[in-house]
Formats: C-alpha cells, structure tokens, sequence
C-alpha cells in the first residue's frame, strides 16, 4: 500500500504495529511488507562502520576515536567525518549509525572516555552537530549516544546518576540539545538511571526533548536498555535488540485492555516510519537518498589522525631532520592501539603502526625497533603472519561448526583468533561445538604462554593431545560484563624456533539464553610475556644511545580502555614510565608519542624534549605519526579535555557508585571549570596545542552590549608570527565574577580554527549566541550584567580580554 506515513499507521493492525517497535534481531527492524518498508539495519559506530558482522572477511574503515576528531576542532572536518561514515554505511548496507557518542568526558576514569568527544558541552555539541549532519545530509541516519548521564561504566546497567538541573541543562544535556537542533533522526537512551528513573522510562526523553527541542525522530533503546512494559507509556520508540523484549505481546493486551492508549503506539510507529522513509526504507514515502561522495577513506583517516595529533610540548627538537637515525621505542609502535575496545570496536583491513610510517617515511636503514616495555595485559591474538589454515594452505585459521552429531554445518575462513558473533547468519544457536583450527609457527624458542578468554565450556588441544579445558559452571560469568570483560584461562608450553603446533580449540555454546544464545564473544591468542622487563629496557636504551633521535611510543592497552569497565589508575601499564627515563637519560633528543584514548599520567614530563598525544589514531596511524614527526604536516590537535599532572589530583577522580548512586555533586565545575575552581595546576589545560610556527593575537573587538536573546560578533585579529604555515584555533570563554549565581570561572563560549602563512595577519569574526551566558533555572535565564571575554589559544592562555553588557 502507498500513501502518507499517517495513512500508513491507520493501516496497520494493533499486532503490526507493536511488532515493529521491537528489533527484529540483534541490528534489523522488523520489515511491513504490505505498506513497503524494508528492515532497517543499525550498526556501530563512532568511527567506522562494522556493519552486521563482526568480520575480517568484511572490514571497514578505522577512523580515529572522538577524542582524536575532537582536537582538531574542526567542523568541516567533524562535517566530513560523518560523510565518510555514510559512505561505509551504505557500501555496507547500513542505514542508520549508532554514533556519534556524545557523553562528556567527567573523569578520565570513565572507560568510555575515547569513544567521546571532550569534556565541554559546546565543543562536543558544535562537533557533533556537523558529524550528524554529514552522515544524514547523504540519507544515513545518525544516532547521538547515550541520552543521557552516562559518562562511566562502573555498574553501567543499573547505576542511578544523581545529578542537578543546571549541570544537567547545561553541560549533560546540552550536546544532545545541539544534535536535535541540528536535526538528528534519532537518538539512543542509556542504560543508567538519571535522579531515579532509568533512562528508557525516564520524563527527560519526553521534556526538554520532544517539547522544547521538538525532537520527531526515534528513540532507539541502549541493547537491552529497556526493562519494563511501563517504559512503552513513556517517549522511548524502539526497543533493540529483539526479537525478545518486554513489550510484544505483553504490549498489545496492555492496549487491548486500555492501560495504555493506542496513540501512544501510533506516535512510535509514526516516528519509526519517519526514520524509514529518510534512509529510503519506506517505498512510498521518501525520496531516494543521495548517494554518498567517494573519499578515499585512508587519505581521510590520515588526515583525521594529523588533525587529531596534540603536541602539547616542544623545545625545538620537532619537526625531526629526515637524515637522523631513529631509535623507535615501544610495544604500541608496532600494536598501536588504534581504537578503543566494546562496541566502537570496527576490523580494519590493515593497521599502519608507526615503526611501517616511519619506514615507509624515511627508509629502513635509518629505523630501529626495539620493544622496550611489554604493555599488552590481555591476550593478544595470534599473529596471522604465523598461522596457517590446515584447509586453505593459506594464513588465517579454519573455525567449523558443528551440530550434536558432530556433523558440519558452517564453515569460515577467518585470519582472527578472537572472534565475536553478534547478529550475522552464522548457526551459533543451532551449533553443538565450534572449533578453531590453525597452526602456528613459533618464530623464537622459548616460552609461550596459550590463553583462551571466554565464558563457554572449552578445550584447547595441542598437537592432537588435551592442552587445557575449561569447564564452568552452568551461568557462570554469564552476563554482558562477563561477554566484555571474560575469564582467562591460560597455559605455558616451550617451542622451539620454527616449531609448528596443531592448535585445535573447541568450544560450546550456550543454550536457553535468547538473544544472547546465538552471540558468541571469545578470545584466543597469548599472553604476554613479561619476564625480561629488565632486559628489553637496556635494549632500548641501546638502540637510543647509538640513533640520533629516540622517539618513545608509549600507550594503553585494549583491556584499560574499553566499554563495560571504568579505569582504576591514569598511569601507563607495564614499566613504560622507567622506559622513557631510562631512554631519554641514554639519549636526550627524545620525543615521547602518547597512545591513549584518554589522559595518562606523564611523571617524566619535564625531563623530555617533546610530547605528542595521538589518542586513539585510527587504522592509518603510522603514516601520520610520520607525516607529523618530520613536519610534512603540522599536528593540527588542541586538546579537548585538560590532562591530570598525577593521580592524586583530580577535581572529580574515580566515579565508585555508593548504594548504587554516583552523584555529580561538583554541579558546573566539570573539567576545566573543576581545575580551575579548585586551583590546581593540571599537566595540560583544555583548548592547549603547539603547531610548528608562532602566533600573535593582537586585539579583540566587541559591541558593548548584547540584548538577552540575540548574539554578537567578537572580531580578533591573529597574525602568524612564524615561519611557515599553520593552524591555529581562536577560542572564546565567557565570564562573570560577581554572578548572583554559581558560575564557572570561565567558559568556552565560541572557536574558530584559521590557517595563516608565514607572516599573514587576518581579522576573525566569531559569532555567539547569548545563550552561551545564560543559565538554567526554570528556564534559560539571562543574568543582565557585564560578563568578561577573553580571546586566546587555552583556557588560560588568552591575552585579549574585554567585556559586555548583556541587556535585558
Ligand atoms: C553500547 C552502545 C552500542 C550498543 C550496540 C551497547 O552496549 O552501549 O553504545 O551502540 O551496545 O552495540
């Protein structure tokens, strides 16, 4: 049937209807093939697309993590960010993207703080705005995430966010009110509860979403967010995954009976259809999308990564004179971490590292390798250069399964040893064992040290003989966190060089657990070894006392920074801080990269030349690292969340629920609003960066007054002071010493990002709205008064300063 959406909805059956508020599997809407709309499929997420797989055999792109886009404070660059993404959606046939993800970063501690953009409202806000934008302006929907509060891991599921009206308004919220405004199709509610009500149950999806910002698209639920048949009276749209969940059928005798109006229903179907007939899932409504640009996608995921790149110190020692002979140090220069772990996760194809950049960049005879310290905590895969089939003759592992009879009934190529199965066509459910057959090529002799991570029955043979086995009891670990996080079970065996083993694991699903049933999540590979810690630094040392130039890549590891656990401690694991003294006091002309998602603790700071953050850098690291090392580029970054200086010291620190609540009690004071209140010093302020040419910022015009409600038009004038071109952001922050109100210091209330040549002046305009000085209490409230502005390069590096008035 044809006709509008609203003829549509009158169309369907009360059955139909409740049907396609819930998935139809882990990633698919249920499809109406009577009124033309196909099944939508969802996938994550932020910075790639995986698609319904999760699958070598189907990679995608590997964009930097958020934190990386948002240091570049780019928003053309965030704009074609989501362009990108939309072109991997539809070549994945993917219709809406679940990201960007657009919590604050509160704390460091927070797990998810890479898949984030910052730890203020406005930047976050500004950013994601043009992310939404360039995905949906070529028909792929976008899904800000996760609504809202939801800024930790730590009892995830059930912990309730005690949080104020004004911190709530004006921070928390306050990137979703951007993305709504600038039109986002739908957003995603989140596990946790915010003052009380979990969120898929919770008035705040209704006020100020639905009434002030006029939200019309569909609120898609966290996986497994919804708990309650109530929650389908509240403003929550679409219950995923499916096909179980608390509504069906319970759902339709609720309406049957009267306790919940079918208007209710209808307004979620309207939405849902909407969401369709925008991604062109609904034939008789809609027009055909655009069809997404081509960008060549590593070209822009090196890009990101230079833009992304903060060097936040300097004495001259970067950009590096190509002919200098490297000591390259570390274990994330040849297994950077390029993305964080959880749901973010997407396969690239290939991971450029920074040793292959640095090759690639300026020969291998001028580049060493030396490991340095082990930082890997968790089990590594088993490298694929060492693996061969025993069905294909080729490298990659042959998994097979099998029913209760033993019988073949799936089989895969595949060049992982940890596989995930979530959604996709693969027979878990219906499988007795799968099994995982490979083998593997020790390269050294020694010891190695077999591990499998995963909450099935399983058993690992070597050579045809019984190696280890685990047996759990029935339910043991069964539960998302024990998905993310699973018990490790490992054993050691020596090899000799060139030793082959026969390695066959074989394990079973578990059954009776619904959706849960068919997704399979475990991990195979080694542990790593970390007995020659002594050793591997003097290596290290070695190689920097006879090279020019010692570059350091220090970093995290996939189990410190992931979805489903909060971190315990900012210092870098392993011995990595005796790595880099141990170094630079071999050789001075050190430069340390830093490879984490979010702040680490950096004690040696003061002692080294330069220090690079690259977060997490996407699938294309190492040829940025390079281009930024040798100056082919310039690192384009200004950091987006200011840097701890030690543990101890944090206005917020670690978020531990307390009978089951964490409360926000330090209200506005959030990131550098916090440092500043408390008066601490940090390592490295918000909106910090260092370029490869110099900068004057000369003086700033403004008007005298604002009218509460309007805007104005702050103008600077920068000049490039330097020798060569660069790119600077122009940052704004508000203030307002003798507020009547509780006020943060100051406030970021407009940027700008200019690129200069060498000895260029130009006069900026940077346009803000009054509502950047308003606060919120029973409504926005403009506080008539004179607030201050200042214009600089941090938050508190800004030598203009001037005021205004804001009029009633
Ligand atoms: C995450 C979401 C993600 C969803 C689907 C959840 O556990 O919190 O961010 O989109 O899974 O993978």
């Amino acid at each position: 049937m044809t006709g509008t959406i609203d003829e549509l909805v009158a169309s369907l059956t009360l059955d139909e209807k409740v049907a396609l508020l819930t998935g139809r599997d882990f990633w698919n809407t249920v499809p109406l093939e009577g009124i033309g709309l196909r099944s939508l499929l969802l996938s994550d997420g932020p910075i790639g697309v995986r698609g319904e797989t999760w699958d070598d055999r189907d990679p995608s792109l590997c964009l930097p993590s958020l934190t990386s886009l948002a240091s570049s404070w780019s928003r053309d660059l965030a704009g074609r960010f989501g362009a990108v993404l939309a072109g991997e959606a539809r070549r994945k046939g993917v219709d809406v993207v679940l990201g960007p993800t657009i919590n604050l970063h509160r704390t460091p501690y927070g797990g998810r703080h890479f898949e984030c953009m910052s730890e203020d409202p406005l930047l976050t806000g500004t950013l994601a705005s043009a992310y939404v934008d360039g995905i949906q302006a070529r028909g792929v929907g976008s899904t800000p995430k996760h609504y809202v509060a939801n800024d930790f891991e730590t009892d995830r599921f059930t912990v309730d966010v005690v949080v104020g009206e004004r911190p709530l308004r004006e921070l928390y919220l306050r990137p979703f009110e951007d993305v709504v405004r600038a039109g986002a199709w739908s957003v995603m509610s989140s596990y946790n509860s915010i003052n009380g009500v979990t969120s898929s149950e919770n008035d705040l999806l209704d006020v100020p979403l639905r009434t002030e910002w006029g939200f019309d698209g569909v609120v898609i639920s966290d996986w497994t967010a919804v708990r309650s048949l109530h929650s389908a009276e509240k403003e929550q749209d679409l219950v995923m995954p499916g096909p179980d969940g608390p509504w069906g059928q319970e759902l339709v005798e609720a309406v049957l009976s009267g306790e919940i109006p079918e208007d209710t229903i209808d307004r979620k179907v309207r939405r849902i259809l909407l969401l369709a007939a925008r991604v062109g899932g609904l034939e008789s409504v809609g027009e055909a999308p655009a069809t997404p640009a081509a960008t060549d996608g590593k070209v822009f995921a090196r890009e990101v990564a230079i833009a992304g790149s903060v060097l936040v110190k300097n004495n001259g020692i970067l950009p590096l004179a190509p002919k200098r002979t490297v000591a390259l140090i570390g274990h994330n220069a040849t297994m950077a971490r390029v993305l964080g772990g959880g749901s973010a996760t997407v396969i690239p194809e290939h991971v450029v590292s920074a040793l292959e950049g640095l090759v690639a960049a300026v020969g291998e005879d001028r580049v060493e390798h030396a490991l340095g310290a082990i930082v890997e905590s968790g089990i590594a895969d088993l490298p694929i250069d060492n693996l061969t089939n025993p069905v294909t003759d080729i490298p990659g592992v042959r998994v097979t399964f099998q029913d209760a009879t033993g019988e073949p009934i799936h089989t895969e190529d595949r060049r992982l040893t940890s596989l995930t199965y979530f959604g996709g066509s693969a027979p878990v459910g219906d499988s007795a064992t799968i099994s995982l057959h490979t083998r593997y090529r020790a390269d050294s002799a020694g010891t190695i040290e077999l591990a499998y991570g995963g909450i099935y029955p399983a058993m690992l043979s070597v050579d045809g003989a019984e190696f280890l086995r685990y047996a759990p009891e029935m339910g043991e670990g069964l539960d998302v966190e024990g998905l993310l996080v699973p018990p490790v079970h490992s054993g050691k065996l020596a090899v000799t060089a060139g030793q082959v083993l026969e390695l066959e694991l074989c394990l079973q699903p578990l059954k009776g657990l619904g959706a849960l049933g068919d997704a399979l999540f475990f991990k195979f590979g080694t542990k790593p070894d970390t007995a020659n810690a002594d050793r591997l630094i003097e290596e290290a040392v070695a190689a920097a006392s006879r090279s020019d130039v010692a570059v350091v890549v220090v970093g995290t590891n996939a189990e410190i920074e992931s979805e489903g656990v909060d971190r315990t401690t900012l210092a870098l694991p392993g011995l990595q801080d005796d790595l880099v003294r141990a170094v630079v006091a071999a050789n001075p002309n050190t430069v340390v990269v830093v490879n984490s998602g979010a702040p680490v603790t950096l004690p040696w700071r003061d002692e080294v030349p330069a220090v690079l953050f690259v977060y997490f850098p996407g699938q294309e690291f190492g040829h940025a690292l390079a281009d930024v090392l040798y100056g082919k580029a310039e690192p384009g970054g200004r950091l987006p969340t200011t840097w701890p200086a030690s543990e101890d010291v944090h206005p917020i620190g670690r978020p531990i629920p307390i009978d089951g609540e964490v409360r926000y009690d330090e209200g506005l004071h959030v990131g550098y609003r916090g440092w500043l209140r408390s008066g601490a010093e940090p390592a490295y302020w918000f909106g910090h960066g260092l370029g490869y040419t110099t900068w004057s910022l000369d003086s700033m015009t403004l008007p005298d007054e604002v009218v509460a409600g309007g805007s104005f038009a702050v103008g600077v004038r920068l000049t490039n002071t330097g020798e060569r071109t660069g790119k600077q952001v122009v940052q704004l922050y508000g203030d307002r010493p003798d507020s009547s109100v509780d006020r943060p210091a100051r406030w970021l209330i407009g940027f700008s990002e200019v690129e200069l040549a060498p000895g260029e002046t130009a006069d900026i305009e940077i346009e803000v709205s009054s509502r950047e000085l308003a606060h919120f209490e029973d409504g926005w409230q403009f506080e008539p008064g004179t607030f201050g502005i200042a214009a600089g390069f941090s938050v508190v590096d800004t030598p203009a300063t001037g005021t205004i008035e804001l009029v009633p």
